[in-house]
């Protein structure tokens, strides 16, 4: 239920068909997904499927956050990630700021601490930070009021890429129980990995890792109270055997410099995804990649722009879930 606060406030505008964010939803930062439930999860695809009725107007703006004030912190590169939470905070009239550290005064030397006092001092009611270090945005949310949204921290979780993916696969297949889904590569290095992995099977999927035992985290595939488990398979062909979706990795070249692999060329012949690989899975198993692609060293081209492939529907379904997320966040804040 809304606050009578929120029903009162013009800036959350509830546009027809957009679910309200409910007392199911217990967050006012998004970290991860680890700790979310089923039913967050599923109020999310709602809301997102509210938001891409939105999208497919000939105007696509709602004034739900129009007088909020979102600000992009990212410390590492990034394409899809900043331009899709820029676009879905300008399609609901948020007022979006975006900050680069390379050219911020973090290259004078500034911590992320005053950074983000900083932020908070220019009135932001969400940031979304990129950030190298796994953690830091659980220790942001110290030093602000402000939602923090994680928009990738070292390898730990990329939350919001694990919700656009779960929401494509839902919008194929209606459902995620019972699915099968085989995570193939750098999974060791993987923030997308890791919350894809706690979101698959929350949502009721199995999943299988299939990579080289050198890029397989320490404490997978056994159940205990610090991950869920997972099957690990390290033979693609068997892997990919009768799965429903098929997740690609990018291999992190920049991390590869300690000996992890014998060589790219390798990797290629034990792990690309090809298109006769592919054929052992189901033929409408859907092939997932969340970029940016080393195309014909994780993937074949011919895979990555195939019939299976859902990589395009992945970035736009970026924007409707951002927005959704948004949306949520917003409703959610301490008035
Ligand atoms: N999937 C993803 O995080 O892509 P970007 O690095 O381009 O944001």
């Amino acid at each position: 239920m809304r606050t009578t606060q929120q029903k009162d406030d013009p800036t959350l505008q509830i546009e027809p068909g957009v679910p309200e964010t409910t007392s199911i939803w217990q967050h006012h930062h998004i970290l991860d997904i680890d700790d979310f439930t089923q039913e967050e999860i599923e109020h999310v695809f709602h809301t997102t499927q509210a938001m891409k009725e939105v999208m497919s107007r000939p105007i696509k703006r709602v004034p739900t956050l129009r007088g909020k004030t979102l600000i992009t912190l990212f410390y590492e590169p990034s394409t899809r990630t900043r331009l899709s939470f820029e676009l879905a905070a300008k399609n609901l009239s948020a007022d979006v700021v975006s900050l680069s550290a390379s050219v911020s005064s973090v290259a004078k030397g500034e911590s992320l601490v005053d950074t983000l006092g900083t932020l908070q001092a220019l009135g932001a009611d969400i940031v979304v930070m990129r950030h190298p270090q796994s953690g830091a945005p659980y220790i942001a949310t110290k030093y602000i009021e402000a939602s923090m949204v994680n928009a990738g921290d070292g390898w730990h979780a990329h939350p919001t890429q694990a919700l656009l993916d779960l929401y494509t696969i839902h919008e194929h297949r209606g459902s995620l129980k019972g699915l099968k889904a085989v995570i193939i590569g750098d999974i060791m290095h993987s923030r997308v990995a890791r919350s894809n992995i706690w979101g698959l099977t929350t949502m009721g999927a199995e999943v299988t890792l299939c990579c080289p035992p050198t890029l397989l985290p320490a404490g997978l595939g056994r159940q205990h109270h610090h991950f869920p488990s997972v099957s690990i398979e390290p033979d693609i062909e068997l892997a990919l055997d009768g799965v429903d979706v098929v997740m690609t990795l990018r291999l992190q070249l920049e991390r590869q410099q300690s000996g992890l692999l014998p060589s790219i060329r390798e990797y290629i012949q034990l792990y690309q995804l090809t298109e006769a690989r592919l054929a052992r899975a189901k033929p409408d198993a859907l092939v997932f990649h969340p970029g940016p692609v080393n195309e014909g060293i994780e993937i074949s081209p011919a895979v990555a722009h195939g019939p299976q492939s859902v990589i395009n529907e992945q970035v736009t379904n970026g924007v409707a879930v951002r927005m959704a997320l948004l949306y949520i966040l917003a409703g959610s804040q301490k008035q």
